[in-house]
């Protein structure tokens, strides 16, 4: 059996991932970032202006900058310690008031009870071993009725034996899902998709679960589900980005969630 992976080794894989990582994003080459995955997100996430957040998984704090250019007093942590490195370069090259400190989601012992008027966390809870804990933490350091908002690679579609069948020219046509209920974690490997070919790709452990896995454990861990969306690009958007039309036809690519921290049963 695979020995299981651990926060440590997620952090190797991201330190190793760092300098890339923050490069490629802040050339804009995550294109779906840019294009389908933020503008959606922050308009589920909604005005966070002069309220306490913490950004959860933060990388190299790309999105913790919008949050706080938003007005929010942002805190942010990130388990890869080169990742919290290049996010206080930048903070100390353009100020913005956030704090980066190195910490798992899972735990935060550096916040007391009831820090936070929100949690946000984008694109980082299906890269952690340990979602059930993540939430506690969330829950704690939420104040009463607190807002949770997270985004992932949608569970039911980006699982382990995703692929594209493509038709004769090339094009998307059908999109396979296989090994749905597979909750082995492994390395994936993978670019953004704007990067230019012949780039290394990065190395990310993955820690697959289901959309129930999810439900139940916000449910479990103290939360009261608010909206969930699964962002699909406009005709608009596929004719200037014409790589974003599966993602219109067949399935989506990522899964938005708001939750509430619910009071004490
Ligand atoms: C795909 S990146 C997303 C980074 C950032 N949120 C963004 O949108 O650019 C995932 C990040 O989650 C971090 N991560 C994974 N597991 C973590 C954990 N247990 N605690 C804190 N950060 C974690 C990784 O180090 C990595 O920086």
């Amino acid at each position: 059996m695979t020995p299981p992976l651990s926060d440590q080794d997620v952090a190797r894989h991201w330190d190793a991932n760092a300098d890339q990582w923050a490069d490629h994003v802040r050339r804009g080459w995550d294109a779906y970032r840019e294009h389908l995955n933020n503008p959606a997100f922050f308009d589920l996430v909604g005005d966070l202006g002069g309220k306490s957040v913490l950004d959860a998984g933060c990388g190299e704090g790309y999105n913790t900058r919008l949050l706080a250019k938003g007005g929010a007093r942002a805190t942010a942590v990130d388990v890869s310690p080169r990742m919290i490195e290049i996010a206080r370069a930048e903070e100390e090259r353009e100020p913005l008031g956030i704090r980066y400190e190195v910490a798992s989601f899972s735990d935060l012992p550096l916040f007391g009870d009831a820090t936070f008027d929100a949690v946000v966390s984008s694109m980082a809870l299906m890269d952690g071993p340990d979602l059930e804990g993540a939430l506690r933490e969330f829950r704690r350091v939420l104040k009463p009725a607190g807002d949770l908002f997270f985004s992932i690679t949608h569970p039911c579609f980006m699982t382990k034996g995703f692929d594209w069948l493509r038709d004769d020219d090339g094009k998307a046509a059908r999109l396979l899902v296989s090994g749905y209920f597979d909750a082995e974690p492994w390395v994936e490997s993978w670019q953004f998709n704007s990067a230019p070919e012949g780039t290394a790709p990065f190395a990310v452990p993955v820690f697959p679960r289901t959309l129930s896995d999810y439900v139940n454990a916000l449910v479990a861990g103290g939360f009261a589900l608010r909206e969930m969306r699964e962002p699909r690009p406009s005709e608009e958007a596929c004719r200037e980005h014409p790589w974003l039309q599966p993602w219109r036809d067949h399935a989506a690519l990522f899964l938005h969630v708001h939750a509430v921290k619910a009071a004490e049963a």
